[in-house]
């Protein structure tokens, strides 16, 4: 009896030993890495903590976004999250409507911004007009660029023309990676400008403007 019960406690230990810690989460490599040691001691930075490595002057081992870079996942602003805010989509909500207003008031400044980001990133396919004319990409043959002086892209609500810019658009390309959320507002502003140049009549000209241009 006495036997039995030692081998019966044994027995215990051993079960509870092999299959008692099964799911625990281990930071040691499992047991196959230890006859390929390369895994076990790899050199690798964990994200977010400190490094010696001589490259990095400040320490740190996760390096900074590149200047410029768009993020995807917290908004610019309220820090609401990417997708709530018609800021970074142009529509209401979660919805699929399209915001029928740019967001952004419209200054002075805001235009001009537009026309200097709207003659590097738009102008080359629809032209300085915007009306799909002079564009080098047309000249060479991209036969299909739209003309944005459209009456059906007037009448189009601002977030629409953001998610084209965002997104593109059938044979146009996204522009989401090369212009930031603020900037595409700015050219949404500009294009409309463009657009009012068309469709303006001589009552919206300021007085002195049109003494100016008699
Ligand atoms: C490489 C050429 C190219 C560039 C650069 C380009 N577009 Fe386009 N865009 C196109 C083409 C082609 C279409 C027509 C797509 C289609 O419907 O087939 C188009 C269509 C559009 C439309 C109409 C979409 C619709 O709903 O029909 C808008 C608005 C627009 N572009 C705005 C812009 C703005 C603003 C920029 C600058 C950020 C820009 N595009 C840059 C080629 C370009």
């Amino acid at each position: 009896m006495r036997y039995f019960l030692a081998l019966f406690a044994l027995a215990v230990l051993g079960v509870i030993g092999v299959l008692g810690f099964r799911g625990d989460t281990s930071r040691q490599s499992p047991r196959m890495a230890e006859f390929y040691p390369d895994m076990l001691t790899q050199p690798k930075l964990r994200p977010q903590t400190t490094t010696k490595f001589a490259g990095f002057a400040d320490g740190a081992s996760s390096r900074l976004f590149p200047a410029g870079t768009v993020a995807q996942t917290v908004g610019f602003r309220d820090n609401t999250t990417y997708k709530d805010d018609p800021y970074n989509t142009g529509k209401v909500g979660t919805g699929t409507n399209f915001v029928e207003v740019n967001p952004v008031p419209v200054t002075a400044e805001l235009v001009r911004r537009g026309q200097d980001r709207f003659n590097i990133y738009c102008q080359p396919c629809h032209g300085a007009q915007a009306d799909a004319v002079g564009g080098i990409v047309k000249k060479l043959g991209a036969t299909t660029v739209a003309n944005l002086q459209d009456a059906r892209i007037v009448k189009m609500p601002d977030g629409e023309i953001f998610n084209t810019i965002s997104n593109g658009k059938n044979t146009m390309m996204p522009y989401a990676g090369n212009v930031p959320v603020a900037d595409r507002w700015a050219i949404v502003a500009y294009v409309r400008a463009l657009q009012l140049s068309r469709l303006g009549a001589k009552d919206d000209v300021p007085a002195p403007v049109l003494e100016k241009l008699k």
